[in-house]
Protein backbone atom coordinates (compact mmCIF):
# COMPACT_ATOMS: atom_id res chain seq x y z
CA UNK A 1 0.00 0.00 0.00
CA UNK A 2 1.30 3.01 -1.10
CA UNK A 3 0.33 6.30 1.50
CA UNK A 4 -0.04 9.08 -0.40
CA UNK A 5 -1.29 11.30 2.09
CA UNK A 6 0.58 11.72 5.51
CA UNK A 7 -0.73 14.22 8.22
CA UNK A 8 1.88 15.82 10.67
CA UNK A 9 -0.26 17.54 13.97
CA UNK A 10 1.99 20.32 14.86
CA UNK A 11 0.21 22.72 16.59
CA UNK A 12 1.39 22.18 20.12
CA UNK A 13 3.22 24.42 22.26
CA UNK A 14 5.92 23.15 23.14
CA UNK A 15 6.18 24.32 26.33
CA UNK A 16 8.40 21.25 27.81
CA UNK A 17 11.20 23.09 25.75
CA UNK A 18 10.78 26.42 26.70
CA UNK A 19 12.41 28.32 26.64
CA UNK A 20 13.67 27.20 23.78
CA UNK A 21 10.87 27.27 22.10
CA UNK A 22 9.93 30.75 23.10
CA UNK A 23 10.17 31.49 18.87
CA UNK A 24 11.13 28.50 17.52
CA UNK A 25 8.56 25.70 17.23
CA UNK A 26 9.40 22.48 19.09
CA UNK A 27 9.77 20.67 15.82
CA UNK A 28 11.98 23.08 14.27
CA UNK A 29 14.65 21.95 17.47
CA UNK A 30 17.43 19.79 15.51
CA UNK A 31 18.87 16.48 16.58
CA UNK A 32 22.14 16.63 15.39
CA UNK A 33 21.74 18.84 12.35
CA UNK A 34 18.39 17.92 10.76
CA UNK A 35 15.18 19.43 12.69
CA UNK A 36 12.52 16.78 13.98
CA UNK A 37 10.09 17.29 12.07
CA UNK A 38 12.47 16.72 8.77
CA UNK A 39 12.52 13.32 10.33
CA UNK A 40 9.22 12.90 10.66
CA UNK A 41 8.60 14.12 6.25
CA UNK A 42 11.71 11.23 5.31
CA UNK A 43 9.62 8.94 6.91
CA UNK A 44 6.55 9.82 4.63
CA UNK A 45 8.37 10.56 1.96
CA UNK A 46 9.66 6.71 2.01
CA UNK A 47 6.52 4.95 2.53
CA UNK A 48 5.24 6.78 -1.05
CA UNK A 49 3.63 10.04 -0.13
CA UNK A 50 2.91 12.83 -2.46
CA UNK A 51 1.13 15.22 -0.19
CA UNK A 52 2.08 16.49 3.19
CA UNK A 53 -0.73 17.85 5.49
CA UNK A 54 0.94 20.39 8.51
CA UNK A 55 -1.75 20.79 10.75
CA UNK A 56 -0.47 23.84 12.21
CA UNK A 57 -0.99 26.97 14.87
CA UNK A 58 0.02 30.12 15.79
CA UNK A 59 4.39 31.06 15.48
CA UNK A 60 4.81 27.80 13.35
CA UNK A 61 6.03 29.86 10.17
CA UNK A 62 9.58 28.53 10.46
CA UNK A 63 7.98 25.29 9.38
CA UNK A 64 6.80 26.41 6.33
CA UNK A 65 9.44 27.98 5.55
CA UNK A 66 11.73 24.81 6.01
CA UNK A 67 10.05 22.99 3.38
CA UNK A 68 9.57 26.25 1.42
CA UNK A 69 12.56 27.47 -1.36
CA UNK A 70 14.90 29.85 0.37
CA UNK A 71 15.48 31.77 -2.96
CA UNK A 72 18.38 34.51 -0.80
CA UNK A 73 20.20 30.99 0.82
CA UNK A 74 20.16 28.95 -2.16
CA UNK A 75 21.89 31.91 -4.90
CA UNK A 76 24.45 32.87 -1.93
CA UNK A 77 25.10 29.37 -1.84
CA UNK A 78 25.35 28.96 -6.00
CA UNK A 79 27.51 32.04 -6.14
CA UNK A 80 29.98 30.78 -3.93
CA UNK A 81 30.36 27.17 -5.30
CA UNK A 82 29.58 25.98 -2.59
CA UNK A 83 27.35 22.47 -4.36
CA UNK A 84 27.28 20.52 -1.72
CA UNK A 85 25.30 22.58 0.55
CA UNK A 86 22.95 23.73 -2.04
CA UNK A 87 21.79 20.25 -2.75
CA UNK A 88 21.08 19.87 1.00
CA UNK A 89 19.27 22.34 0.96
CA UNK A 90 17.72 21.98 -2.43
CA UNK A 91 16.59 18.36 -1.93
CA UNK A 92 15.05 18.28 1.40
CA UNK A 93 11.68 17.84 -0.30
CA UNK A 94 11.76 16.35 -4.04
CA UNK A 95 9.29 17.49 -6.58
CA UNK A 96 6.33 16.30 -7.15
CA UNK A 97 5.44 16.37 -3.29
CA UNK A 98 3.07 18.81 -2.26
CA UNK A 99 2.78 20.40 1.34
CA UNK A 100 -0.49 21.71 2.65
CA UNK A 101 -1.13 23.66 5.80
CA UNK A 102 -4.23 23.99 7.54
CA UNK A 103 -4.67 25.89 10.97
CA UNK A 104 -5.93 24.28 14.04
CA UNK A 105 -7.46 27.17 15.68
CA UNK A 106 -7.38 26.29 18.98
CA UNK A 107 -5.86 23.10 21.00
CA UNK A 108 -8.55 20.93 21.14
CA UNK A 109 -6.69 17.41 21.07
CA UNK A 110 -5.26 15.00 18.77
CA UNK A 111 -9.01 14.30 17.32
CA UNK A 112 -9.25 17.33 16.91
CA UNK A 113 -5.88 18.64 14.80
CA UNK A 114 -6.38 14.94 12.83
CA UNK A 115 -10.25 16.22 11.74
CA UNK A 116 -8.83 19.83 10.46
CA UNK A 117 -7.25 18.06 7.74
CA UNK A 118 -10.04 16.52 6.78
CA UNK A 119 -11.27 18.51 3.79
CA UNK A 120 -7.53 18.06 2.22
CA UNK A 121 -7.20 14.10 2.97
CA UNK A 122 -9.19 12.26 -0.36
CA UNK A 123 -7.65 8.89 0.12
CA UNK A 124 -9.09 5.70 1.10
CA UNK A 125 -6.22 5.00 3.73
CA UNK A 126 -3.80 7.76 5.13
CA UNK A 127 -0.83 8.24 7.55
CA UNK A 128 -0.30 10.33 10.67
CA UNK A 129 2.86 10.82 12.26
CA UNK A 130 3.61 12.02 15.59
CA UNK A 131 6.97 14.01 15.32
CA UNK A 132 7.70 14.39 18.66
CA UNK A 133 8.02 9.94 18.08
CA UNK A 134 11.55 9.52 16.32
CA UNK A 135 11.59 6.29 15.15
CA UNK A 136 15.15 4.86 14.47
CA UNK A 137 14.89 2.73 11.94
CA UNK A 138 17.79 0.19 10.85
CA UNK A 139 15.62 -1.92 8.01
CA UNK A 140 12.70 0.19 7.19
CA UNK A 141 11.44 2.94 8.70
CA UNK A 142 7.94 2.43 10.41
CA UNK A 143 5.71 4.20 8.55
CA UNK A 144 6.90 2.05 5.41
CA UNK A 145 6.05 -0.95 7.94
CA UNK A 146 2.78 -0.25 8.49
CA UNK A 147 1.84 0.49 4.61
CA UNK A 148 2.99 -2.86 4.30
CA UNK A 149 1.07 -4.13 6.64
CA UNK A 150 -1.96 -2.44 5.71
CA UNK A 151 -1.81 -3.81 2.48
CA UNK A 152 -1.69 -7.40 3.76
CA UNK A 153 -4.88 -7.04 5.35
CA UNK A 154 -6.88 -4.30 3.79
CA UNK A 155 -7.54 -2.52 6.73
CA UNK A 156 -6.31 -0.03 9.48
CA UNK A 157 -2.57 0.00 11.30
CA UNK A 158 -1.73 1.66 14.65
CA UNK A 159 1.89 1.18 15.81
CA UNK A 160 2.56 -0.32 19.40
CA UNK A 161 5.36 -0.49 21.52
CA UNK A 162 6.12 -2.44 24.99
CA UNK A 163 6.82 0.09 27.67
CA UNK A 164 6.99 -0.09 31.74
CA UNK A 165 3.25 -0.68 33.31
CA UNK A 166 4.16 2.16 35.39
CA UNK A 167 4.39 4.42 32.02
CA UNK A 168 0.79 3.38 30.65
CA UNK A 169 -0.88 6.62 31.84
CA UNK A 170 1.57 8.36 29.22
CA UNK A 171 0.27 6.57 26.21
CA UNK A 172 -2.93 5.13 24.28
CA UNK A 173 -2.86 1.52 25.47
CA UNK A 174 -4.34 -1.54 23.28
CA UNK A 175 -6.12 -4.51 23.74
CA UNK A 176 -5.05 -7.54 21.43
CA UNK A 177 -6.19 -10.82 21.50
CA UNK A 178 -2.72 -12.02 20.90
CA UNK A 179 0.24 -11.25 18.64
CA UNK A 180 1.16 -13.52 15.59
CA UNK A 181 4.48 -12.10 13.71
CA UNK A 182 4.43 -8.81 15.29
CA UNK A 183 0.60 -8.05 14.86
CA UNK A 184 -2.69 -8.62 16.08
CA UNK A 185 -6.16 -7.69 15.78
CA UNK A 186 -7.28 -4.71 17.98
CA UNK A 187 -10.00 -5.18 20.33
CA UNK A 188 -9.95 -1.90 22.45
CA UNK A 189 -7.85 1.16 22.90
CA UNK A 190 -8.09 3.49 26.08
CA UNK A 191 -6.55 7.05 26.06
CA UNK A 192 -3.67 6.93 29.10
CA UNK A 193 -4.71 4.38 31.44
CA UNK A 194 -3.79 4.45 34.76
CA UNK A 195 -1.30 1.06 35.63
CA UNK A 196 -4.48 -0.66 37.43
CA UNK A 197 -6.72 0.00 34.54
CA UNK A 198 -4.93 -0.83 31.62
CA UNK A 199 -5.39 -3.56 29.36
CA UNK A 200 -1.83 -4.26 28.53
CA UNK A 201 1.84 -2.64 28.78
CA UNK A 202 1.31 -2.29 25.01
CA UNK A 203 1.28 1.57 23.83
CA UNK A 204 0.56 3.35 21.12
CA UNK A 205 3.49 5.60 19.39
CA UNK A 206 3.03 7.90 16.99
CA UNK A 207 2.24 6.45 13.64
CA UNK A 208 -0.98 5.90 12.00
CA UNK A 209 -2.38 4.53 8.91
CA UNK A 210 -5.99 5.30 9.48
CA UNK A 211 -9.18 4.56 7.00
CA UNK A 212 -10.80 7.83 6.11
CA UNK A 213 -13.89 6.61 8.31
CA UNK A 214 -11.76 8.01 11.17
CA UNK A 215 -13.00 11.61 10.61
CA UNK A 216 -16.87 10.84 9.98
CA UNK A 217 -16.24 9.71 13.69
CA UNK A 218 -14.05 12.33 14.87
CA UNK A 219 -17.10 14.35 14.07
CA UNK A 220 -19.17 12.88 16.64
CA UNK A 221 -16.44 11.94 19.29
CA UNK A 222 -17.21 13.79 22.28
CA UNK A 223 -14.34 15.88 24.23
CA UNK A 224 -13.04 13.80 27.36
CA UNK A 225 -12.45 14.99 30.68
CA UNK A 226 -9.89 17.28 29.65
CA UNK A 227 -11.90 18.90 27.00
CA UNK A 228 -9.87 17.23 24.00
CA UNK A 229 -11.10 15.25 21.62
CA UNK A 230 -8.65 11.61 21.36
CA UNK A 231 -8.22 10.24 18.24
CA UNK A 232 -7.74 7.22 20.75
CA UNK A 233 -11.61 7.53 20.91
CA UNK A 234 -12.33 7.57 17.70
CA UNK A 235 -9.95 4.44 16.59
CA UNK A 236 -12.20 2.25 19.20
CA UNK A 237 -15.20 3.56 17.30
CA UNK A 238 -13.42 2.34 13.62
CA UNK A 239 -12.57 -0.96 15.32
CA UNK A 240 -16.23 -1.88 15.67
CA UNK A 241 -17.03 -1.28 12.56
CA UNK A 242 -13.73 -2.21 10.53
CA UNK A 243 -10.41 -4.04 10.98
CA UNK A 244 -7.84 -1.82 12.90
CA UNK A 245 -4.33 -4.50 13.67
CA UNK A 246 -1.57 -2.96 16.27
CA UNK A 247 2.00 -3.64 14.56
CA UNK A 248 4.78 -3.68 16.75
CA UNK A 249 7.25 -2.34 14.25
CA UNK A 250 11.31 -2.80 14.40
CA UNK A 251 13.41 0.12 15.37
CA UNK A 252 14.27 2.51 18.12
CA UNK A 253 11.70 4.78 19.49
CA UNK A 254 12.99 7.98 21.11
CA UNK A 255 9.92 10.33 22.57
CA UNK A 256 11.63 13.64 21.51
CA UNK A 257 8.76 15.20 22.99
CA UNK A 258 10.94 15.22 26.64
CA UNK A 259 14.36 16.36 27.11
CA UNK A 260 15.13 12.67 28.39
CA UNK A 261 14.13 11.39 24.61
CA UNK A 262 15.18 14.11 23.07
CA UNK A 263 19.03 14.00 24.63
CA UNK A 264 18.65 9.53 23.97
CA UNK A 265 17.87 10.38 20.23
CA UNK A 266 20.34 13.22 19.94
CA UNK A 267 23.32 10.49 21.11
CA UNK A 268 21.95 7.52 19.53
CA UNK A 269 22.10 9.32 15.67
CA UNK A 270 24.83 11.48 16.50
CA UNK A 271 27.21 8.34 17.27
CA UNK A 272 25.99 7.74 14.16
CA UNK A 273 26.43 10.88 11.77
CA UNK A 274 28.62 10.05 9.04
CA UNK A 275 30.49 13.42 9.22
CA UNK A 276 31.16 13.90 12.95
CA UNK A 277 29.92 10.09 14.73
CA UNK A 278 33.36 8.49 14.89
CA UNK A 279 34.93 11.32 16.95
CA UNK A 280 31.81 11.80 18.49
CA UNK A 281 31.56 8.27 20.03
CA UNK A 282 35.57 8.55 20.79
CA UNK A 283 34.61 11.35 23.00
CA UNK A 284 31.61 9.74 24.81
CA UNK A 285 34.02 6.68 25.56
CA UNK A 286 37.00 8.90 26.83
CA UNK A 287 35.32 11.41 28.52
CA UNK A 288 31.92 10.01 30.13
CA UNK A 289 32.40 7.06 33.13
C1 LIG B 1 -0.70 11.09 21.86
C2 LIG B 1 -1.86 10.11 21.80
C3 LIG B 1 -1.50 8.84 22.57
C4 LIG B 1 -0.21 8.26 22.03
C5 LIG B 1 0.90 9.31 22.08
C6 LIG B 1 2.15 8.80 21.40
O1 LIG B 1 -0.56 11.55 23.19
O2 LIG B 1 -3.01 10.73 22.32
O3 LIG B 1 -2.55 7.91 22.45
O4 LIG B 1 0.15 7.13 22.79
O5 LIG B 1 0.51 10.51 21.41
O6 LIG B 1 3.18 9.73 21.50
P1 LIG B 1 0.32 12.84 23.59
O7 LIG B 1 1.74 12.36 23.71
O8 LIG B 1 0.15 13.84 22.49
O9 LIG B 1 -0.23 13.31 24.90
Amino acid sequence: MRINTVVFPVAGLGTRFLPATKVIPKEMLPVVDKPLIQYAVEEALAAGAKKLVFVTGRTKAAIADHFDMAYELETELEKRGKQELLELVENILPDGVECVYVRQRQALGLGHAVLCAAPVVDDDFFGIILPDDLIDHPASPALVQLAEHGARIGGSVISVREVAMEQTASYGVVEVDGFEDRSGRLQGIVEKPDPADAPSNLAVVGRYLLSQRIFELLRSTRPDHRGEIQITDAIAELLRVERVDALRFVGRHYDCGSKLGFLQATVALGRRHAEVGAAFDAWLQAETP
